[in-house]
């Protein structure tokens, strides 16, 4: 009996396009945001095949409960073949509430409606665990509990972790629908929701732009990118299903049975939102793929970001910029003590080996740099820093700058620009695009690629702080002893620093420098 009742429950989760029940789809709730002017909200949902259907938007939390009979759109539309509605609502200016009433006309008429929605902006949230951590995991939780009831105007919605071989057209679950913030709604048990970066992003864009902000969380402790993405996308950076279908991943702690891990996620937790009109999207994954095609890395991730555009914009009939803003987080620290390459070379390739964003391969992105904020006693684990408000608020400086046309806006740490070398005196040159605060020490972070044998073989030989003059936008490093140097690189650890002690960062914002390597070219 007990089997008969799950195996009719689990059968009933995937064939939700074909009960033709009169409703909305499922991330459409009362509460929540819809995406603002330029933009139209797309709404859709699903009702008998052929009927004919209404929608109409109307002031006031709730029928019954606006300013008298005045409708502001009324969007007729033929419920398809499928069984499935769609339409835009018309390019609506921030605010509310309104609410939004369907009417499907067969032979009856019925009414279905969500109650108090609001226009503002609308980000989705995904990636791995750094981004499921919540609110209440992070440091100072009960300072930002605390602070929830002051944001009414921020709606938060998780969908719930769930995988599938298949693209689907709807989430086959949700952890928390459309709600306010709460210390309830924001800190829940460990790795649920909701995530403690989208929240102080969010909580910082409120503050600043004054108008409602909709965030909608997606993400999936310890996967790889490629589970993220589409078949197409995969395809682009040379991976087949064919060729990983022996692979079972290890998702966080549950063993998966799935024939491969590509596309599940993107399958189940984010296809099924591409029709939603949405603002922009923040990212913050990395860690699973310092273990699973690190290499590939500065592939499979600028072209998740391309894929997901295109998609979305189709999705949501145009309204999603096709080049909507995409922010991320560089990772943070791992391993202290036994320090590997893979956590710069992720680091490297998520600006597609830039070094910054936005660049060429990847515009309309910004970066969060945290490699400062490293946290060994976390109890989470020393590859969860626990410093979630920091990464919360440079990501929301680079929104500021990238979504928000705020040119001014630093978001960058400072980057080379230039780096010239003088063999003959032994000295190199590195001018940075802007001044520079040296904070902590720069004993070690800097690496010369040195020769000892007459260029046979090169290694990299860290460069102690009496090797390095500090100008306000310029950094020497000598190189006596290192007469053939062949490159130079900075942070390029795991681990590169204390908390919030690492060499370089902006004068105004206190912005780390990313890292950086450069090959001469002789
Ligand atoms: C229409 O409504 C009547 C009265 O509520 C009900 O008996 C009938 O089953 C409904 N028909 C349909 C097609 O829903
Ligand atoms: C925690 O809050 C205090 C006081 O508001 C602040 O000074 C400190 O920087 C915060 N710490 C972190 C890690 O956010
Ligand atoms: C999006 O809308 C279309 C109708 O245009 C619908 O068929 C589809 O199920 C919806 N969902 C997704 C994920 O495409
Ligand atoms: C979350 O993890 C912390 C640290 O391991 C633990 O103290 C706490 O009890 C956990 N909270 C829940 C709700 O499981
Ligand atoms: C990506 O990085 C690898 C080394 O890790 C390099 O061989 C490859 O050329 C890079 N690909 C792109 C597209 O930059
Ligand atoms: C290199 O930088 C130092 C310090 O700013 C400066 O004194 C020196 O003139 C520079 N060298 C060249 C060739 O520009």
């Amino acid at each position: 009996m007990k089997t008969l009742v799950s195996l009719l429950l689990l059968g009933l989760s995937f064939v939700t396009s074909a009960d033709c029940t009169f409703r909305f789809a499922s991330y459409y709730g009362d509460h929540m945001v819809l995406q603002q002017q330029p933009a139209r909200a797309v709404v859709w949902g699903y009702g008998e095949p052929g009927a004919e259907l209404t929608v109409s938007l109307e002031p006031g939390l709730e029928p019954g409960l606006g300013p008298g009979s005045l409708t502001i759109s009324k969007t007729a539309v033929t419920i398809n073949d499928e069984g499935v509605w769609k339409l835009m609502l018309p390019a609506m200016g921030y605010g509310g509430p309104y609410h939004l009433v369907a009417q499907q006309f067969t032979t009856n008429t019925t009414t279905i409606y969500l109650k108090d929605i609001l226009f503002g902006d609308v980000w989705l949230c995904s990636g791995q665990s750094n981004m499921e951590m919540t609110v209440s995991q992070m440091f100072n939780a009960s300072e930002e509990l605390k602070m929830a009831s002051d944001y009414p105007y921020i709606r938060l919605f998780a969908a719930s972790l769930e995988q599938s071989d298949v693209e689907l057209q709807d989430l086959i679950k949700v952890d928390l629908q459309w709600s306010l913030p709460s210390a309830g709604t924001l800190g829940q048990g460990n790795f649920t929701y909701f995530s403690a970066v989208c929240w102080v992003f969010g909580r910082h864009l409120a503050h600043r732009l004054k108008y409602p902000i909709g965030l909608v969380e997606s993400s999936y402790s310890g996967t790889p990118v490629e589970a993220w993405s589409s078949k197409t996308a995969l395809k682009k950076c040379g991976l087949s299903n064919a060729a990983d279908n022996s692979y079972s991943f290890n998702f966080f702690d549950m063993m998966v049975a799935s024939s491969s891990m590509y596309s599940v996620l993107w399958n189940a937790m984010i296809h099924p939102l591409i029709n939603m009109t949405i603002k922009g999207a923040i990212w913050y994954q990395g860690e699973q793929n310092t273990e699973i095609n690190t290499d590939l890395y500065n592939c499979t991730f600028p072209t998740l970001i391309s894929d997901w555009r295109r998609r979305f914009h189709e999705g949501s009939l145009g309204q999603t910029d096709p080049i909507f803003p995409f922010g991320f987080v560089q990772l943070s620290t791992y391993q202290k003590a036994k320090q590997k390459d893979n956590y710069p070379v992720i680091r490297w390739h998520q600006t597609a080996d830039f070094g910054y964003t936005p660049n060429s391969k990847m515009p309309n992105t910004f970066m969060a740099v945290t490699m400062d904020l490293g946290d060994e006693k976390s109890p989470y684990g020393s590859v969860h820093p626990r410093d979630k408000g920091t990464v919360g608020y440079r990501l929301y400086l680079g929104a500021r700058a990238i979504a928000y046309g705020e040119k001014e806006v630093q978001f960058q740490g400072p980057f080379p620009v230039r780096i010239d070398v003088y063999y003959e005196y032994l000295y190199m040159n590195i001018t940075y695009d802007q001044k520079l605060l040296m904070t902590g020490t720069c004993d070690n972070m800097f690496e010369v690629y040195c020769s000892t044998d007459k260029g046979k073989s090169y290694k990299w030989v860290p460069v102690p702080a009496s090797y390095l003059v500090i100008s306000p936008k310029r950094v020497t490093i000598s190189f006596d002893g290192c007469p053939d140097a062949q490159g130079v690189r900075y942070a390029w650890n795991d681990w590169p620093c204390e908390y919030k002690r690492c060499s370089l960062y902006s004068v105004q914002k206190k912005l780390p420098a990313p890292l950086f390597v450069k090959y001469f070219a002789t």
